[in-house]
């Protein structure tokens, strides 16, 4: 499969995310293609797939869509009050005096906490976790084989705490699991990192998480001046929004048009609360460590620690 076209200008991202002349790309061919032809099981990985909107087109995809959001709307107190209620005391912790791992401290059980409110059972998945790699074109044989064992784990623990759901019900826990979770991770441990080295507070996230989104073009398309094939895979770099100079332009980074994202409006507020929790305790903050994990599709720390020496 040829690479895809890297599109950075904010029109030429308008337009593949935005326009109906593209399609989410398909990727239960891709992984069905490895599997069959080294002989391994993508079972899991091509059942969650035909449960993710951002996977899906047409009908199908409307349809999730609806299902997806209904979910997130009937958690939305659950989500709120945990916001309210417990986020400003985890932050209370990690900025006490002393060597923090934001990741293990913080932002997993945020997290977790978070996506857990939408799917109503407990998730203790943390930034190791491969199950959000399905978007991957690279992932070797291993970690693939891995990513299946660990989506039908998912799958089992769902049905185990809520066996009364139907196969349906638990796909759409599985999928807002794949792009809730590495999505939230990743924005929030790259954002924290910008504030603690100074970056100013603003309404809209500094950095992103997810630095791209793969559209195929349904018939031949123009963008930015060019036109493409059908078929050509168009790689909008929402990442190029971090350096946009007005920083509302940064609310893009959750996508536009048909698939934009059904967590953007829990994810600002979330992020409104770390800030004012931040702000509040008025701690001088030093990164000490700060890593991203290998991954060729979500942007996520493995390594992020801070010395609090004054909380
Ligand atoms: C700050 C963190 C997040 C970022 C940066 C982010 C970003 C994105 C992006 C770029 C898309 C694709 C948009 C497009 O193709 O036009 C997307 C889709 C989606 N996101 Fe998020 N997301 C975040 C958090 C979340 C959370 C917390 C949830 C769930 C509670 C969520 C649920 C979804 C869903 C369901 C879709 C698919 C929508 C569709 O295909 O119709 N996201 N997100």
């Amino acid at each position: 499969m040829a690479d895809p076209i890297d599109i950075r200008s904010f029109e030429g991202i308008a337009t593949v995310l935005g326009s109906r002349s593209f399609v989410p790309v398909n990727y239960e061919e891709r992984h069905r293609a490895v599997g069959d032809h080294l002989g391994f099981d993508v079972s899991e990985i091509i059942a969650a797939i035909h449960h993710i909107s951002l996977c899906l087109r047409d009908e199908a995809h409307l349809r999730s869509r609806k299902r997806i959001a209904t979910l997130i709307s009937q958690s939305n107190a659950d989500a709120t009050a945990f916001i309210a209620g417990e986020v400003p005391e985890m932050l209370a912790k990690l900025l006490s005096v002393g060597t923090h791992d934001v990741m293990g401290e913080f932002v997993n059980p945020c997290v977790n906490r978070l996506i857990s409110t939408n799917i109503g059972t407990t998730l203790s998945l943390d930034h190791t976790t491969l199950i959000s790699r399905l978007f991957s074109q690279t992932t070797g044989i291993s970690k693939r084989r891995r990513m299946n064992a660990e989506l039908a784990e998912l799958r089992l623990h769902i049905q185990r705490e809520l066996p009364f759901l139907t196969e349906t019900e638990v796909g759409d826990r599985i999928a807002l699991c794949i792009l809730g979770t590495d999505a939230l991770r990743g924005t929030l441990g790259r954002s924290m990192q910008a504030v603690f080295a100074g970056a100013p507070y603003t309404a809209e996230y500094p950095k992103t998480g997810v630095p791209y989104i793969d559209r195929q073009a349904a018939h031949p398309c123009p963008v930015d001046g060019v036109t493409y094939d059908a078929d050509t895979t168009l790689r909008a770099r929402l990442d190029a929004l971090e350096s946009a100079s007005d920083p509302q332009d940064r609310n893009r980074f959750f996508g536009y048009g048909a698939h934009v994202c059904l967590g953007k409006k829990i994810a600002l507020h979330l992020w409104a609360q770390i800030q004012d929790s931040i702000l509040d305790r008025q701690a001088a903050v030093a990164v000490t460590r700060f890593t991203l994990r290998r991954d060729d599709v979500f942007c996520v720390p493995e390594e992020f620690e801070i010395e609090v020496t004054h909380g």
